[in-house]
């Protein structure tokens, strides 16, 4: 069916839903434990309520944004997804297809095939940071490093929010990825565990592009990454994946964003799949929003295709909820866009589409 056929992103998903092994739906849809991480992900978001302005000429809309200086056609980019291959056969290659066809930028996580530089090749208009879990010592970063810059990605990513691997409880069930649950991250998960400041410290001197810290969800932290010259704090809870009983991403943005105020960007993501999550986001001060489980459920329906959709269909949510909003640039939008609301919806991985049932 070609993408353009899918006229809402419920349809993606429920594409995505009816082609994905079982136990490769439960992989990308499931969070850690409870799950309460993931709920409250979305919990965060579904308690903010908008305060359209009106009477503001709205005829034209404009929401490109930037990137680590670079225009970006949506405050929007593909968050770091490993083992991609289960999702469509080229991985990190088809979200590179989608994100240079669209116009976005993306994260290329180092658990996802293929190379890093053939994903570049597949996307050279890109602008992609390199995520790396950090399972080796000094020379292993360093050498990511070099590749990365080599092969002309803009930023280098650490995650920090992996230093044990967590239980999750439908992979556990389904016997899904068995080998990764008994051992962690696998080889040289103790550099994981043991990573420290002192590591950014270094890798920041040695790296000439920016560093992107994900999984920053304290205002002490994001200053400990401000101290240590870190260009880009990326909030995150690892989608629920990680620490369970975690709060929201959209929770925790607020106290970040006035910590470092103008030092550093600040990236979030966390169950934004729908045009007015990211609106919120950006309100709340995020420069830009990753999609996760929403981008692995475009790819799964339809490849590259399907992927490029999910960010046609997200735009066109934008575009419409700014018009009702009264604003015409992304700029325009700030915290006096949203307040508390009452949430209607019992939050779940897919309670953001509730024609799914
Ligand atoms: C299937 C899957 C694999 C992921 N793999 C990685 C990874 O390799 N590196 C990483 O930093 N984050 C990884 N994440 C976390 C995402 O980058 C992102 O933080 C999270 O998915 C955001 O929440 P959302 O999926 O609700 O949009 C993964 C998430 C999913 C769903």
């Amino acid at each position: 069916m070609p993408s353009d056929e899918f006229a809402s992103l419920t349809e993606i998903v429920a594409r995505a839903r009816v082609q994905l092994p079982r136990g490769v739906w439960d992989y990308v849809m499931g969070a850690a434990e409870t799950e309460t991480t993931m709920k409250r992900n979305r919990l965060a978001i579904d308690r903010l309520g908008f305060r359209p302005r009106v009477l503001r000429d709205v005829s034209t809309i404009d929401l490109t944004a930037s990137f680590l200086g670079e225009p970006s056609r949506l405050p929007v980019f593909i968050a770091p997804v490993g083992q991609l291959g289960h999702l469509s056969p080229g991985a990190g290659a088809d979200v590179a297809r989608a994100a240079s066809a669209f116009g976005v930028p993306q994260f290329l996580s180092s658990g996802s095939p293929p190379s890093l530089e053939e994903v570049a090749e597949a996307g050279p208009d890109v602008v992609r940071v390199y995520q790396l879990y950090v399972t080796g010592g000094p020379d292993f970063v360093d050498a990511a490093i070099d590749r990365a810059v080599g092969a002309g990605y803009r930023g280098f990513c650490l995650t920090v929010d992996t230093a044990w691997y967590s239980r999750r409880e439908r992979d556990i069930h389904n016997r899904w990825g068995i080998r990764w649950q008994k051992a962690g991250f696998g080889p040289g998960a103790d550099f994981l565990a043991a990573l420290s400041w002192a590591d950014v410290e270094r890798v920041r001197a040695r790296c000439s592009i920016p560093l992107v810290l994900k999984g920053i969800a304290t205002a002490e932290d994001a200053r400990l990454a401000v101290e240590h010259g870190v260009d880009v704090i990326y909030v995150s809870n690892h989608g629920g994946r990680q620490l369970d009983h975690g709060r929201g991403s959209l929770d925790v943005l607020p106290e970040i964003v006035a910590e470092v105020g103008d030092q550093a960007i600040v990236l979030v993501d966390g169950s934004f799949c729908r045009g007015t999550d990211i609106l919120k986001a950006v309100a709340l001060g995020a420069a830009a929003v990753g999609i996760g489980r929403i981008a692995c459920l475009g790819l799964a329906a339809n490849g590259s295709a399907g992927l490029v959709r999910v960010l046609e269909l997200l735009e066109d949510e934008m575009t419409r909820a700014a018009g009702m909003l009264g604003i015409t640039t992304i700029d325009q939008l700030d915290a006096t866009a949203v307040t508390e609301a009452p949430v209607v919806a019992d939050p779940s991985a897919l309670s953001a589409f509730p024609l799914l049932g």
